[in-house]
């Protein structure tokens, strides 16, 4: 199954992605997280990207296409894959048709995880992330047994440098002008799945999971 989770910045993509794994066995390919990855390691790339990325903008179109276009082409993205947070710009999008038409495998599902854009902050500035092993918490709404520890490895805890009120809001704005087109494109395509993203974790997972397994697009 090849699937595409769309949703605003703290909608829960990275949250079902996890689930959806686990549940699929196809690889989780997050471009934010390709590029956090490269700005730990203090790649070229990374040092790109963290200037984009502090400002809570995009990276350019440019620098994403030949990654992920890179990445589809690997083994273990053959049986099928999710991609998380890409595509986000109609340039974007029409880039990964072309790669995956030119392969003869289209995509079959958008998820669009629609969130309440009032609680997107509160979810964002209360996130934590493990250092380790990546996976996502909240303080209040997806705590780890121990505080800062986590649940799945034991890592550490942090938060995220563009989880601030500040780049937050930045963040917000830029999906709005840029990426919301995105649901009309795939829309059109009769590829988009809308789920209501501001219920709790495990019904939004069942939602996901019951459209992607039978429903038609709605
Ligand atoms: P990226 O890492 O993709 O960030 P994002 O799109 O802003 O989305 P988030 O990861 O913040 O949110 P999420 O939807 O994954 O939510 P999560 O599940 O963690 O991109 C970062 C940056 O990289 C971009 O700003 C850009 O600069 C660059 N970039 C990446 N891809 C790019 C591209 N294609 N083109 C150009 N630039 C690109 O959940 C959030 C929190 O809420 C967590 O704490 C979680 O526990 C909690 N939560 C989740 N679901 C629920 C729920 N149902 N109820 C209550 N709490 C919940
Ligand atoms: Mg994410
Ligand atoms: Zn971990």
């Amino acid at each position: 199954m090849r699937v595409v989770l769309l949703g605003a910045p703290g909608a829960g993509k990275g949250t079902q992605g996890e689930r959806l794994v686990k549940k699929y066995s196809f690889p989780h390919i997050s471009t934010g997280e390709i590029f956090r990855a490269a700005i730990k390691e203090g790649t070229p790339l990374g040092k790109q990207a963290k200037e984009y990325m502090d400002k809570g903008a995009l990276v350019p179109d440019s620098l994403v296409v030949g990654i992920v276009s890179e990445r589809l082409q690997q083994p273990d993205c053959q049986e099928g894959f999710l991609l998380d947070g890409f595509p986000r710009t109609v340039g974007q999008a029409e880039a990964l048709d072309e790669v995956l038409s030119g392969k003869g495998t289209p995509l079959n599902a958008v998820i669009s995880v629609d969130a309440d854009q009032g609680e997107l902050l509160e979810r964002l500035t209360g996130r934590r992330v493990c250092k380790t092993c990546g996976a996502t918490y909240h303080i209040r709404f997806n705590q780890p047994q121990v505080r800062n520890v986590c649940d799945k490895c034991g890592g550490e805890l942090y938060q995220r440098a563009d989880d601030t009120v500040e780049t937050v809001k930045q963040r917000l704005d830029v999906y709005c002008r840029q990426t919301e087109p995105l649901i009309t494109y795939y829309q059109k395509k009769n590829l988009l799945f809308s789920v209501d993203g501001s219920k709790e974790i495990a019904a939004v997972f069942a939602e996901i999971i019951s459209k992607l397994e039978g429903e038609k697009p709605a």
